[in-house]
Formats: C-alpha cells, sequence, structure tokens
C-alpha cells in the first residue's frame, strides 16, 4: 500500500523545484483496502507502514485532499528532512545523495558525504538537516585530547588535509547469545576508524561551522568504484564491503552519487528514516552496519537538552517481542509480531530495531545526529504479565521507565548507557497506531 504511493509522494516532495508550496493538487493513488503480506507487493509490515487515511472508511483512496504536511511541515503527513538527495521508497527504502572526493593528509583519495550543518541558512541552501548542537559536540575531547570535530580549512573547493580515516577492510559479524540473542557473544564492526577519525569537521575558514561528513569509502580510486554504479555485482561483494562502508548500496564517481540503505525508527509516535554512518561503540557500529569510530566518544553523553550539549537522546530496547513470540493463525498469515522490537529481534535477522529518537527536525529544534544511548530492558514483571509491548516516542519510554516496567538492561534505572552513533534523519512518514 505504502510504496507506490509513497513514490509519487516522492516525486512530489523531491524531485520538484519548490517541493513544499504546491498546495492541493497532489492525486492520491488508489489502494486495494487490506493488508498484503506478500513481501514482493512493498506493503512488507503493515504495522509501521500503514499509510492510507481512507484504509476502513467509506470513501475512495485519493478521495480527501492533500496531507497537512505539505502546508506546514509540522503538522501530520510525510516530510522529507535530508534534502541534499532523494529517498527510493521500497520494502527497504535507500536513500541517494551527493558523492564527495577527498586527498587526506596522507594524500590518499577517500569519499566522503554531507549530512547535517551547525549552521542554518547554510543547512537550508545545501538541503541538509540543520542541527545546531554539533557546535558544541565539535568540542567535546578525548581523553588523549583530541576534540569531537577536525578543524580544517577549504583549500580548492574541498575540505583540506583530513587526518582521521577508516580501515574497511573488516568483516562485519554478530553471534548471538546463548539464552538470548541480546546481548550477543561477540560482535565484529565492518569497518574501523582509527583514533583520529570523526566524522565531523570545523571549517575554520568558513564561519567555524560543523559538518557532519562521514567517510564511506578509503583509498579507492574513481575507476574501481565506477563498477558500483548501478549496485554491486555478483561475486563482488566481499571486495566491495572491504573498501566501503557496510550501508552503501551503490556508488558512483562518475555520477557524482551513492546510494546508502536507511534504518527504521520512530520519534514521538511518527515513522521516520535514517542512515547510521558511525557509532562510539562496537555493539551498535556492528549491529546497524556503521563504522566503530573510537573519537566520537569524545562527545559528552548525558546532558540531553543543557547548555553546551551535542546529543539527543536515543532509546533502544534490548528484549521485546520477536516475531518467534507470533502465535500461528495471524490475520492474512502476517508473519510480522504487530510489537516487534529491539536487539533481541535484530540480532535474529528481522529487521531494524525499531529505535526511537528524541526530537527531528519540524518535531522541536533539538535534533543532532548524534545520539545518545538509553538502552532499556523491559522487567520479568511487564514481560510475565502482558505489560510488554512496541513503545513509539521518548515519553512513552520515560513514563514506562518511571512507573518501573522497564530498567536499564542490569535492572538498574534508565540512565544514560555513554554511547554515541551518528545516525543522520531523512524522512519522516505520518503514522498513527
Ligand atoms: C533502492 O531502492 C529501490 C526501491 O526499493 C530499489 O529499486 C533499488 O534497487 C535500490 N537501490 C539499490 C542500489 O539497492
Ligand atoms: C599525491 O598523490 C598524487 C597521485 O597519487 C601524486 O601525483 C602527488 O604527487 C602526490 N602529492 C604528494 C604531495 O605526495
Ligand atoms: C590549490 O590549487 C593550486 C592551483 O592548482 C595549487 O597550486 C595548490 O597547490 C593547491 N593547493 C592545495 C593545498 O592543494
Ligand atoms: C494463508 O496461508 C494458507 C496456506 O498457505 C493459504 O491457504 C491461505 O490462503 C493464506 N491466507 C491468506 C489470507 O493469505
Ligand atoms: C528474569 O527472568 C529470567 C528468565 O526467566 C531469569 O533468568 C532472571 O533471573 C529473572 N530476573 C529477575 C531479576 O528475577
Amino acid at each position: 500500500m505504502f510504496s507506490i504511493w509513497a513514490l509519487i509522494l516522492a516525486e512530489a516532495l523531491c524531485s520538484s523545484a519548490t517541493p513544499f508550496l504546491k498546495g492541493g493538487l497532489h492525486p492520491r493513488q488508489s489502494f486495494p483496502s487490506e493488508f498484503n503480506p506478500d513481501p514482493q507487493s512493498g506493503y512488507d509490515d503493515p504495522t509501521i507502514d500503514i499509510a492510507d487515511p481512507s484504509f476502513a472508511t467509506a470513501i475512495e483512496a485519493g478521495y480527501q485532499g492533500p496531507f497537512a504536511s505539505y502546508d506546514k511541515h509540522e503538522l501530520v503527513g510525510p516530510v522529507d528532512l535530508l534534502r541534499n538527495g532523494h529517498v527510493n521508497y521500497g520494502i527497504n527504502p535507500n536513500f541517494t545523495l551527493p558523492l564527495y572526493r577527498g586527498l587526506s593528509a596522507a594524500n590518499t583519495t577517500y569519499w566522503w558525504i554531507v549530512t547535517d550543518s551547525s549552521d542554518e541558512g547554510n543547512a537550508r541552501q545545501l538541503g541538509l538537516n540543520f542541527a545546531p548542537k554539533l557546535r558544541f559536540a565539535a568540542q567535546g575531547q578525548t581523553s588523549d585530547g583530541l576534540k569531537g570535530a577536525e578543524q580544517l580549512e577549504i583549500v580548492n573547493n574541498t575540505v583540506f588535509g583530513r587526518q582521521g580515516m577508516i580501515d574497511f577492510s573488516p568483516v562485519r559479524s554478530i553471534v548471538p547469545g546463548d539464552t538470548s540473542p541480546f546481548p550477543p557473544k561477540s560482535v565484529q564492526p565492518g569497518s574501523q576508524g582509527d583514533s583520529l577519525y570523526t566524522p565531523l569537521v570545523q571549517l575554520t575558514n568558513a564561519g567555524y561551522e560543523v559538518w557532519n561528513a562521514p567517510i564511506i569509502a578509503g583509498n579507492v580510486d574513481e575507476d574501481y568504484l565506477n563498477q558500483f554504479c548501478d549496485g554491486i555485482p555478483d561475486g563482488m561483494l566481499s571486495d566491495f564491503r572491504s573498501k566501503v562502508h557496510d550501508q552503501v548500496l551503490s556508488i558512483c564517481p562518475r555520477d557524482e552519487i551513492v546510494t546508502l540503505a536507511t534504518i527504521r525508527g520512530f520519534s514521538f509516535s511518527k515513522s521516520v528514516l535514517y542512515l547510521i554512518a558511525d557509532g562510539s561503540d562496537p555493539l551498535p557500529a556492528t549491529l546497524d552496519g556503521g563504522t566503530y569510530a573510537p573519537r566520537l566518544s569524545a562527545v559528552r553523553t548525558g546532558d540531553d537538552d543543557a547548555l553546551f550539549s551535542g546529543i539527543e537522546r536515543f532509546f533502544v530496547n534490548t528484549n521485546g517481542y520477536t516475531n518467534r513470540d507470533l502465535p500461528l493463525g495471524a490475520p492474512n498469515n502476517e508473519t510480522h509480531h504487530p510489537w516487534r522490537q529491539g536487539l533481541s529481534s535484530a540480532i535474529l535477522g528481522e529487521g531494524n530495531p525499531l529505535n526511537i529518537l528524541g526530537a527531528i527536525p519540524t518535531v522541536a529544534y533539538d535534533y543532532s545526529p548524534l545520539w545518545d544511548f538509553n538502552l532499556y530492558a523491559w522487567t520479568n514483571y511487564s514481560i510475565e504479565n502482558g505489560i510488554r509491548t512496541r513503545l513509539t516516542g521518548e515519553f512513552e519510554v520515560l513514563g514506562m521507565a518511571a512507573a518501573g516496567y522497564v530498567t536499564n538492561p542490569d535492572g538498574t534505572p534508565l540512565s544514560d548507557a555513554g554511547i554515541v552513533n551518528n545516525c543522520p534523519i531523512v524522512h519522516r512518514f505520518l503514522w498513527w497506531h
């Protein structure tokens, strides 16, 4: 139900020069008014994807007016947030955005993207996410005195002299735990940043603005990468993965674009899509296919929204329902547990953990792509008494924690886990439940 319709919307929202100003003339498409569990249909999990307001009404799809979000982005409806590229909708949506070439301080070629800027005007002009907190994230320091950002100059129209680099050669793997999938027995991130690598660059000759500029391919030339303009040819997957970030689906220096996988989650009860670039801890970096970037631990955690805070909170469940908990005989032969969520389910390969993001643009002003992990686990009481469910907003988690139904995984009260993941927001759906 979602994909065809979303494609039309994507056209309207992304390809047009004035995507949000067109008002009432977007015809809605018609859909069969029933769930279709066939994965080939593009309807993957209706509990996340349903987005047809005429469902279960007496009217045809397309009969209603346009979404309110066309007029005001903060109202209900889909909104493209990162607009330097476009979302390709499907069962697993992906995102195509500009690719940049860089020459490192060691004179090696690397490839990078930009997703967020601390400067509002620049963010708006380039279609980036505006993330004011990045200025403070850039100032945090590691125990070695390294700042959260590399301070660099723009020289000859490129960011010059970047020192931090990534080894893309490790092979990502995760071994589930014995008694429950989480915590896993072992994790191996698919790419490893060196001690100097950080996705943040601060431009000392351009207003000191801070960009979120992750490196996504290292020490490979244009000719090699141009083989992957249309995806990864048969037999080349492991070679490809040893040279690029694990979330890259295709990369094309010739056309100056790259396509990355997106991850589904929620923010204030709205379904969202985001990217993963880096993580300060091997576990989340491995789970989501990001780069393990130890220098990101320079960014101070635990001070959500305070003066000087560089982060925004992110809630990650460990022991939610998995599809294995769905009894036989579900309607329409549905195979997804409607409350599926969390790291156990993700480790079992059932899909994204459906993490809960704090603020995103259009919902509040305190968005940062640097997410401060709060890991939460349902207590035995909650599990045994049917209280466990899928949560979709920060304040639901906080309420459950205040009441004692969720805790840290070790049973202590909910708190900051000291982990930062770099996950730029891409798109906000409407969603209700
Ligand atoms: C991106 O997603 C679209 C829609 O699902 C799909 O057709 C396309 O093959 C994907 N691109 C890559 C490079 O995987
Ligand atoms: C940098 O590398 C390029 C091509 O690999 C080479 O032509 C150039 O001389 C190198 N520059 C320095 C300063 O090493
Ligand atoms: C910038 O370009 C000029 C002209 O091509 C060149 O002489 C100079 O070395 C370049 N600077 C750097 C830092 O690459
Ligand atoms: C569910 O699966 C059974 C067995 O494959 C099939 O006979 C039935 O038509 C399916 N029901 C629906 C609603 O798809
Ligand atoms: C919760 O249940 C698990 C599995 O039954 C058990 O191993 C664990 O000790 C229980 N935890 C508490 C705090 O009772």
